[in-house]
């Protein structure tokens, strides 16, 4: 039996901003539980919603130092869906209205998470052989351990591995305030270590120093040893090569499930579809104030707003995008210019274009479930989990050959009847037209062709089952 200890900021479903929290959540749950004990740590933020945060029970509490100041480490538990999760607490780092704040800030809070996690592992009555920390904010973890725990006999054996869920973000500050923060020594601010581009770097930290680095899509793991996808950090993800390794995410296909979504005003499954889904169309359009017609091509939106997720190619064409025979619905929370761009279609085309300018969990399973086509043009996209929700509820997935949506979604082909959805390659607006304006010309005069893709994406596997067992795999080789 080995024991693995997952160190992340999010994890559904206490608190979520992003697909980090789905994987951190859901994929402990699938690994063989007589070969593994997975567990997870968590900060205790203060927005973690009440009928969470009551039911976390108190374990223990100690201090650290971390720059000048003394802090408090308070230590919870709780089981949640057979997973053990633990609890930093600390309300002057997590007390905030969000998990994430100003960067000046989150480089403090995950020093003093990164810290404090490692320190309250011994009080925890569970002795990790690995410790799996998830983006940026944990990048701090492997440096520590190398740097001053695996010096004790606690920790000696212990191996880490860093994945990387968006390598845009890397928690980027000044080197000198971080060396006064954290308290490592100078020689950790060379650029062989934490630093990049005179700044100090958490995430480079972490890749430097984990015993191995993963990433969410094979695509993904080749696309950051190049300059356009890499960051500025191509150089060190090539170095590094032996070491890194992709492994595509999946989704809970228990709480994504379109059979029993309690969500949904007509649950159905791969067979049923035919009879049953449209039903959600029409309950979401009656919903959201769009025409009620069946038939009409209803194309969704559940994203964050931001350039990641190719948005300014959708800006450039939306008036094209929104022709007569095609309906819009837009669900997600991001940057100001592409909220207001949304809104102001919702406003010139009332009755087929919805902006919901909000975070909500049920309607983002309407949406799954309700449209026929679900639009992704990325930029980059490290894996990509919105696709594969899609895919679950036979919505066809229109996006980018890019990371994590060329692993999962595979071009249709009219010729060879094959494919899951509809892809294109070059990050330009026109040829994104291009392949609406040709899915929506399956959907209205190739129907069976169309009913044989959502057949097709349905029946792909994205459970965890299979990546699971690749992270097993990847456990066993370091030891
Ligand atoms: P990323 O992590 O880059 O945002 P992913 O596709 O991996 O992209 O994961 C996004 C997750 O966040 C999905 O579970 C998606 O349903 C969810 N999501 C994004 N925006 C919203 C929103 N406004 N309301 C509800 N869920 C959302
Ligand atoms: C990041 C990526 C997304 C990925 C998610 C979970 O937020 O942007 O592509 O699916 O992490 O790994």
């Amino acid at each position: 039996m080995k024991n693995v200890l997952f160190i992340a900021s999010e994890a559904v479903p206490f608190i979520k901003t992003g697909g980090l929290a789905d994987v951190v959540g859901s994929l402990p749950k699938y690994f063989n539980k007589e070969e593994y004990d997975v567990r997870v740590m968590l900060p205790k933020f203060m927005c973690i919603p009440w009928e969470y945060r009551e039911k976390m029970v108190y374990k223990t509490h100690f201090y650290i130092d971390l720059a000048w100041r003394t802090q408090y480490v308070g230590v919870f538990e709780l089981e949640w869906d057979g997973v053990t999760f633990y609890f930093i607490d600390n309300e002057f780092y997590f007390g905030g209205p969000k998990p994430y704040s100003w960067i000046h800030e989150d480089i403090e809070k995950f020093a003093f998470f990164s810290k404090a996690a490692l320190s309250a592992i011994p009080v925890i009555g569970f002795n990790p052989d690995i410790i799996h920390c998830h983006d940026w904010q944990t990048g701090l973890i492997p440096v520590y351990l190398k740097e001053r725990f695996s010096q004790g006999e606690f920790y000696s054996g212990v191996k880490s591995i860093m994945t990387i869920h968006n390598l845009k973000f890397q928690g980027i500050w000044d080197l000198k305030k971080v060396k006064d923060i954290t308290g490592l020594p100078d020689e950790y601010f060379a650029p062989d270590k934490l630093e990049a581009y005179e700044d100090a770097n958490y995430l480079k930290g972490g890749i430097v120093y984990a015993d191995r680095v993963t990433t969410v899509s094979e695509t993904y793991a080749q696309e950051i040893k190049t300059p356009f996808y890499g960051e500025n950090l191509d150089g060190l993800m090539n170095a590094r090569s032996n070491c890194l390794s992709g492994i595509v995410n999946g989704i809970d296909y228990e709480t994504y499930n379109p059979e029993t979504d309690t969500n949904l005003v007509a649950n159905y499954n791969q067979i049923t579809f035919r009879k049953e889904k449209w039903k959600n169309k029409v309950a979401l359009q009656r919903e959201l104030g769009l025409k009620e017609d069946k038939s009409k091509f209803m194309i969704g939106i559940v994203s964050r707003l931001t350039d990641q997720k190719g948005l300014d190619l959708i800006a450039y064409v939306m008036d094209e995008l929104c022709s007569e025979d095609v309906q819009l619905v837009v669900l997600g929370t991001g940057e100001e210019r592409y909220e207001n761009m949304f809104r102001h279609f919702d406003w010139k085309y009332n009755d087929r274009v919805s902006a919901n300018i909000y975070y909500s969990e049920a309607m983002s399973h309407k949406i799954y479930a309700a449209c026929d086509a679900f639009l992704m043009p990325s930029l980059f996209e490290p894996c990509g989990l919105s696709q594969l929700m899609a895919l679950r509820y036979g919505t066809v997935p229109i996006v980018r050959e890019t990371g994590g949506l060329k692993d999962t979604v595979e071009a249709y082909n009219e010729y060879e009847s094959k494919g899951t959805g509809f892809s294109f390659a070059n990050y330009n607006a026109h040829e994104m037209l291009g392949i609406v304006n040709y899915a929506k010309d399956v959907y209205y005069n190739h129907k069976r062709e169309w009913n044989k893709i959502v057949d097709r994406g349905m029946k792909a596997d994205f459970s965890w089952k299979t990546s699971a067992k690749k992270y097993e795999e990847l456990y066993r080789s370091l030891y």
